[in-house]
């Protein structure tokens, strides 16, 4: 038995199916006003299966399906519309597309005097197997001084005072990266064989020569029957291969961590004006300091010192860069003025 309301929307949705082939969908707007009339929350399909409770029961089952095919038509017709349109709108800014236009200049970066010098002196300490350690800059007194043979009523530590952390009792800014000695002696057994580059703090006034932050390598061997000679020996290669220095100078020193201590010279000469500046006409120019490990230092690291020696060696990095790369105020180094760093991008 047929109904008269089935039949006519039966027809109704079948013929509204048929025609929508037709539409013109062109533009971006007909798009949407296509998706609005179909398949919004308004549009047509939505209102034929609302339409489902008028039609008798022995028809529903066919008006869902020609209602759903409809829906399925219009989705398919709309999202087969939107890829043409996008296709077309790819071509369009193609033909847009001058590649004989100049390109847009990359901004380039630069490395740092700073890191550039770190880097080649971390390099020549590789070749002769040296391993890069690391040790934090927020560091506790424990491993910066008291482990370094330097306990807190020592009259060394006026030589390096440094900035404490208020909430924080016992903790510091670390003044030297012989933190890092203590916290690889603590931690591994010998042979131990690192250098440890970073940053370091020194309660200091700011001047063209001094700063209250600056970089330090630091050098560490330890191992049975390490000596004195295999130090000497160890330096005068740096200094070889970083200066091109002929010869080197150890004068006696002290540092609380190291017995014998010395300070390494480089021989620069007298030839030039600038050496003589330099080495304050003596010839000879002051890099680092170094020594045969304290045994102190290795027993308060856990360290059998019956059995095993060693030696150390410090150096700052900002002096070095600033001869190397011949300028003028320790302060350009951490003013973040791209220029100064642009000048030095191509150095080495
Ligand atoms: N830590 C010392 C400083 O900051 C430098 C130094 C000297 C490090 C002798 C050493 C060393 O390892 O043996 O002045």
């Amino acid at each position: 038995m047929s109904h008269p309301v089935g039949n006519d929307l039966l027809a109704e949705v079948k013929r509204v199916t048929e025609a929508l082939g037709a539409e013109d969908i062109s533009t971006e707007e007909a798009l949407e006003q296509f998706r609005v009339r179909y398949l919004g929350s308004k549009g047509l399909v939505k209102t034929y299966m609302e339409q489902m409770r008028h039609i008798p029961a022995e028809q529903k089952r066919e008006y869902g399906q020609v209602v759903n095919a409809l829906k399925q038509a219009a989705e398919e017709r709309y999202q087969s519309a939107k890829a043409e349109l996008e296709v077309k709108a790819e071509q369009a800014s193609t033909a847009a597309l001058d590649l004989t236009a100049p390109g847009e200049p990359l901004p380039l970066g630069a490395r740092h005097p700073v890191a550039i010098t770190l880097e080649r002196i971390i390099a020549i300490f590789e070749r002769i197997g040296f391993a890069v350690a690391d040790g934090p800059e927020i560091e506790h007194d424990w491993y910066n001084f008291t482990a370094m043979n330097t306990p807190e009523d020592h009259p060394a530590r006026d030589m390096q005072d440094t900035f404490y952390v208020v909430d924080a009792p016992g903790m510091l800014l670390r003044t030297h990266t012989s933190n890092v000695q203590a916290r690889v002696m603590t931690t591994r057994k010998p042979p131990i064989r690192i250098i440890a580059p970073g940053r370091v703090y020194r309660n200091e006034t700011i001047s063209a020569r001094s700063h209250a932050q600056f970089h330090q390598v630091e050098g560490l061997y330890v191992d049975e029957g390490v000596s004195f000679a295999d130090m000497k020996q160890t330096l005068l290669y740096f200094a070889q291969e970083m200066f091109g220095a002929p010869k080197i100078r150890l004068r006696p020193s002290f540092f609380p961590f190291t017995e014998p201590s010395a300070e390494m010279d480089i021989w620069l000469g007298t030839d030039t004006e600038e050496n003589r500046r330099l080495t304050k006409g003596t010839g000879w120019l002051e890099i680092l300091g170094c020594g045969m490990v304290d045994p102190q230092v290795l027993e308060n690291c856990g360290i059998d010192s019956s059995r095993y020696s060693g030696f150390a060696f410090g150096m700052g990095i900002e002096r070095q860069a600033l001869r190397l790369f011949n300028i003028p105020d320790i302060r350009l180094l951490f003013e973040n003025d791209v220029r100064l760093l642009r000048q030095f991008a191509s150095a080495f």
